[in-house]
């Protein structure tokens, strides 16, 4: 039987443990595993009226996953937002609010038009407001105001970019406009009838430092396309032409990946952090009877 103070004892070593790298076979099961540390977490911290939760959240195909499990847990009575506030991660700068692309409407239609989420309370960039750079600076007053982040999820690109922040992005970079690159905008194409000229330039992005400020950082990788960004991510050095390796000076990261991730890494590695899956399990269970 597991008891309160083992699961205590876990999460006590968990401040003084390096990453953690949580592998499983298959994308639908980092989807549900992803969501249950999430509502786990949610759930120890207790959030009330005078202390809210907050999470920092992605956009992109990764999530999706994720979003309907939590989606689940809301509709079975087993997970409450009221008591959530979340900041995104970015936005396109000058598209409008309700296009089909923005990053508003994929928040609102896969997640938080199911859940019980205040809308004031659900943060995205603006990517229309009239001086930019200081929607940017109010974006990270507020983060500030809520009493930072505690949990910021996020996805990567096969280059390594996490939220905007492309190869050679600062790693102490702030929330900011930033030029989007070719090969991004040509990426983006297939969402905009493959015209590369209906593709946003910019955008509004959280730093790489915003990011490394949340008490928790949690990165969902999937699919072999992936595998070389996860291998540059934690086997190599800290390097801002793959800036989601930043995350190796964070005290409390977690990747959560596929099988197809882990192509790219060296067979220790994985052997190294299958043999911790068993502890890694315990993080996701249901609270124990109190
Ligand atoms: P994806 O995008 O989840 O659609 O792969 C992730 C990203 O590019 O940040």
């Amino acid at each position: 039987m597991f008891l309160f103070d083992d699961y205590e004892c876990i999460r006590q070593s968990w401040s003084v443990r390096q990453m953690r790298l949580v592998i499983l076979d298959s994308y639908d099961d980092v989807s549900l595993w992803a969501a249950k540390y999430v509502r786990r977490r949610i759930l120890d911290f207790n959030p009330g009226p005078d202390r809210y939760f907050t999470l920092g959240l992605p956009t992109g195909s990764t999530p999706l996953g994720m979003y309907k499990k939590l989606i689940e847990f809301h509709n079975a009575g087993k997970l409450c937002f009221k008591y959530v506030k979340t900041f995104n991660m970015d936005e396109y700068v000058g598209l409008q609010r309700n296009h089909p692309e923005s990053y508003h409407t994929f928040m609102w239609q896969n997640f938080f038009k199911h859940i019980d989420i205040q809308p004031e309370n659900a943060h995205i960039l603006d990517g229309n407001a009239p001086d930019t750079v200081k929607e940017c600076d109010e974006f990270e007053n507020k983060i500030k105001e809520s009493g930072g982040i505690e949990l910021f999820i996020g996805g990567i690109g096969p280059d390594g970019h996490i939220a905007f922040n492309e190869p050679g992005s600062s790693l102490v970079s702030r929330t900011r406009v930033k030029t989007l690159n070719q090969d991004t905008i040509q990426a983006n194409a297939r969402f905009f009838d493959g015209e590369i000229s209906k593709v946003p330039t910019e955008a509004l992005t959280v730093g790489v430092g915003t990011v490394m400020d949340a008490r928790e950082v949690m990165i969902l990788i999937t699919g072999a396309h992936k595998s070389f960004a996860l291998h540059k991510a934690i086997e190599e050095g800290i390097n801002h032409m793959w800036t989601v390796s930043a995350f190796q000076q964070h005290p409390k990261t977690i990747f959560i990946c596929d099988e197809d991730a882990t192509l790219e890494l060296r067979v220790k590695t994985v052997k190294y952090f299958n043999g911790l899956m068993h502890v890694h399990n315990k993080l996701v269970e249901d609270p124990p009877e109190k």
